[in-house]
């Protein structure tokens, strides 16, 4: 009698395996379940592909602003902005507080009028809350006339 009613020092506990089903058979089972309810890598890849949409014309934003787009075949809504002279970035438009679209950008500033963040129409930077996460980057290119982003 060790006068341990438990699981005492020196003691090494083996996991218990239920029978008829190995680890491997459980992973497999755990994936495809995962898999059943939309968590697949495979699924997520091909349902989240990246899309390159044409956004806008490069008329469309003046230099040090930005402007919300919806584009064409997408459910999505794209912030551009022209921070210096034929520099285009794109960001997600959904303010990182409570992602509704910002309203816009006006001397380099990205305002969200729902409660006032505001973020850097350069980088995405958030530099007034309530937002503390940074705007969502998307690729951007210019071909032609046309500004292209990818997301
Ligand atoms: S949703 Fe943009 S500041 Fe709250």
């Amino acid at each position: 009698m060790s006068g341990c009613d438990g699981v005492c020092g020196n003691e090494s506990v083996q996991p218990v395996e239920p029978k008829g089903l190995s680890r491997r058979a459980l992973l497999a089972s755990f994936g495809a379940g995962l898999a059943a309810i939309g968590f697949s890598t495979l699924g997520e890849t091909a349902a989240y592909a990246a899309k390159t949409y044409t956004v806008c014309k490069t008329t469309d934003v003046k230099v040090g602003s930005g402007k919300v787009f919806r584009p064409k075949g997408s459910s999505g809504f794209v912030l551009v902005t022209q921070p210096r002279k034929g520099v285009w970035r794109a960001f997600d438009a959904r303010c990182t507080h409570e992602q509704v679209p910002v309203a816009g950008a006006a001397n380099n500033v990205v305002v969200c009028n729902q409660h006032g963040a505001q973020f850097n129409a350069d980088t995405g930077t958030a530099t007034a809350g309530p937002a503390r996460r940074s705007l969502k980057k998307y690729k951007v290119a210019v071909s032609g006339t046309s500004v292209k982003v990818t997301f």
